[in-house]
Formats: C-alpha cells, structure tokens, sequence
C-alpha cells in the first residue's frame, strides 16, 4: 500500500469514565491495526465541550443517563457536532424515556452496559459505514403524496407511510424519519398523531438562513413511536402565501437530517410545489375510487409530467377501493385501463378503522395489528424499498477487524 497503513485506519474515539469499560474497549478494538483507538477518561459533563473528534469515524460516550447533567452535556455535544461524526451513548440505566430523549438528540444508536464485544464492534460498523462510501452525510429518501381531490386519505396515507418506513429495517436502531405536513393552513397531520404542531413559519421567514439543525430542532414534534412531525399550528382565517425561500430552505434541512422524509402536500399548486416534487424520489397521487377523481387523477399525472419532465414519475393509488363482484361500481380493470402504467395500486375502504386511529391519535397497527390498508400500503411503498434493503452490504469496520484477528 502506497500510502500507508496509517491512511484508511477508522477513528474510533470514546469517552468514558468506567475503567472497566476501557479495558474491554481497548481488548476489542486495541489489537486491530485497522482501528485507531482514542480513549479519553472523564464524563460528558466534564470534558463534552471539549472533546476533539477530529477525524473521528464514530464517538462513543459512556454516561450515566439518569443524570440530568449528562444528559444536558450530551445534548449540547451533539449540537456542537452537528450531523457527524455520529456518537453512540452506552448506558447503565435504560427506559422509554431515555430512549426518546437519545433519539430526539440524534444519537446514532445506544448500548445498555455491561455491553457483548460483538455488540460494540456491531454497532460501531453500521454508525461509521454510512460515511465510507460517499463523504457526505445520506441524501434523505424523500416519499410525495398529492390529493387528486379534497378528501381523498392523503393525510391517512402519509401518516401511515411514515410509520411504515419507521419499522422498515430489521435493525435495531430505527431509520430517522420525518413526515412534513406542507398544508400550512389547514393541516391534519399533528391532530390524527395527536401531537402539538410546532412549526413557526413566521419566525423563520425574515432570514430563512437562520434556520438550522438547532432551530429545526426546536420545531419538530415527536411521536411516541420516535417519528419527527413538522406541522404548523392551524389559522383556519389566515390566507398567508409563505416565501419559497422558507419552504425550500426547510426542505434541504429535513432531506440532509433524516434517513426518510414523507411530505403531505396540499392541493394547491404553490410557487415551491414544483422544487418539492422534483426533490422527491417517489411521488404518490392519492385518489379515490370515483369517476370525477380518477379523471383528475389522471390530469393530475400529465400536469406534473410536463413540468417535471425526467423528474420522478407520479403514481397513482386509488385510495377506498371496494371490489364488489356484480355491481356498477369501478372495478380493478377499469382502473388500470384509465390511468395506464401510472396505476400503483389499490387501498381497501375501512371507514371504522381508519377514523378509529384518528380519533385516537394512533397509526392504524396499534389500532388494529395487521389490517389490510397497512398491508397493502407496504406492498405499494416498501415493494421495491424492501428488496433493496435486503442486500446488505459488507461492512467495513467490522471486515477489517475480523481481517486483523486472522493475520
Ligand atoms: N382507506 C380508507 N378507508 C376508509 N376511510 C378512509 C380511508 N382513507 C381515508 N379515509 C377517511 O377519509 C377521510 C379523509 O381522509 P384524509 O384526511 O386522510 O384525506 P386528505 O386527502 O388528507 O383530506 P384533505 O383534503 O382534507 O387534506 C377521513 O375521514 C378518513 O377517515
Ligand atoms: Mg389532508
């Protein structure tokens, strides 16, 4: 090797206060001549504003989550990083509570001592990969759905999508996802998740440049289930046109942050409609199954071919679809034959269940586990996601490290 051992070893950088810790650290990665070792002693409260993670591939900080000024440390070291390197928190005490925090906090993954050897080296490898390859941080996966008509399950189907690309890896730390509610005006997303929208639009609009991560950060709702929500409080008497500056600048910022973001989109065409579609890598027409709505589904897809161009190709789902075997109304068939290949596919009609989880405030899984609208749905979103998810790619820390055991 020409340019020496020295120039492709990953950094691995921890922090921790626990010698026994440091001894199985420097036992597990210490022998490997692919991994840079940096061990600093202290706690996230001594030395987190000063801690150097220069050229570091991953940071582990060992701490004590239930104490408030860890935690505080911690929250402001990972707001010093920004969006890398990415830090893991190993933990002696562990609950849904500290979980929520650490993921609000972005915290890569978390480990709850006394942690296995091959769990740390794991968890590691998947947190430094993500930068091996490209240099930058991911390029969000960024999921449309536009109404052909008021009414048509837009809402109910982008909240659901969320939640499916939320759960859709068998890893044990769930994939960042973000779902925008873009209907500034009357937006639903907060109420069928039952959460405070938070989103200020005209706090941002005097300097769109002013909004970054920290800022961000501050107008994100969180579900339960660790989905990030952006969604502005309703002013049903307010017509407000809102500067695309805003709109685009919030875009970049949730496409650069998260691993998937689901965009609900009103029905009218706004002077950032089109940056928004372009920036999506799928793009979802939701219609029902009436003749009205499929004609301007169906208008829709040529609208938005023309002005995209190459851009994503617009499908569409015809949402409420009942198949009833001899009567007037639209069958499958006449589905297909209207809309040609930008058919997707067809959601059933479950009046009861669906305005259940709304009430509540509940993704239709916990309402009813393994109902037909979500096993569809995921048929139609995850279809070609899933395939690509199940070819794993090598993982580089964890190859070198076995590479350094054989020799
Ligand atoms: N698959 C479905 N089966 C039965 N009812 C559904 C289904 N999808 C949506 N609905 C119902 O349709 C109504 C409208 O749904 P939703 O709010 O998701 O639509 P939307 O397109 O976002 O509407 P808006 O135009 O108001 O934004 C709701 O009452 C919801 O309960
Ligand atoms: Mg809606």
């Amino acid at each position: 090797m020409s340019s020496g051992p020295q120039s492709n070893r990953t950094r691995v950088v921890i922090l921790t206060a626990d010698p026994a810790f440091e001894k199985s650290a420097r036992a597990i990665f210490g022998v490997s001549s692919a991994i840079d070792l940096v061990i600093e002693q202290g706690s996230i409260s001594g030395q987190g504003d000063t801690l150097s993670v220069e050229g570091a591939s991953v940071v582990l900080v060992d701490l004590d989550a239930g104490n408030d000024a860890e935690m505080a440390a911690l929250s402001r070291f990972m707001t010093r990083l920004g969006e890398w390197p990415p830090v893991i928190a190993a933990t002696q005490t562990f609950d849904e509570g500290v979980a929520r925090t650490l993921l609000q906090m972005r915290i890569a993954d978390f480990l709850v001592k006394p942690i296995k050897p091959v769990d740390l080296v794991r968890a590691c490898a998947r947190v430094a990969k993500s930068r091996t390859g490209g240099g930058q941080p991911t390029e969000a996966q960024i999921y449309t759905f536009l109404p052909a008509v008021g009414g048509a399950g837009v809402t109910t189907l982008a909240v659901q999508t969320a939640m499916l690309l939320l759960n859709s890896s068998g890893r044990r730390s769930k994939p960042t996802t973000c779902l925008v509610d873009l209907n500034f005006q009357h937006g639903a997303v907060a109420d069928y998740l039952d959460l405070e929208p938070r989103l200020n639009l005209a706090e941002i609009e005097p300097r769109p440049d002013r909004l970054d991560r920290q800022l961000l950060e501050i107008m994100l709702s969180y579900h339960a289930s660790g989905l990030a929500v952006v969604a502005a409080p309703n002013r049903p008497a307010e017509m407000r046109l809102f500067d695309p500056d805003v709109v685009t600048r919030l875009l970049d910022l949730v496409s650069t942050n998260f691993d998937y973001v689901v965009f609900d989109m009103p029905r009218t065409w706004f002077s950032w409609t089109d940056s928004v579609l372009l920036g999506s890598n799928k793009l979802f027409i939701v219609s029902e199954t009436t003749v009205p709505a499929l004609r301007h589904a169906k208008q829709l897809v040529a609208a938005v071919k023309e002005r995209l161009g190459e851009g994503p190709k617009p499908q569409v789902i015809v949402n409420r679809f009942e198949q009833r075997m001899f009567s007037a109304s639209l069958r499958k068939t006449d589905l297909e034959q209207t809309l040609g290949d930008a058919f997707a596919g067809t959601i059933p009609n479950d009046y009861a269940l669906v305005r259940e989880a709304i009430d509540r405030g509940l993704p239709l899984d916990e309402v009813k586990a393994g109902n037909k609208i979500t096993a569809q749905l995921k048929k139609l979103i995850l279809g070609a996601t899933a395939e690509s998810n199940a070819v794993a790619k090598p993982v580089p820390l964890l190859k070198k490290l076995s590479f350094s055991a054989a020799s």
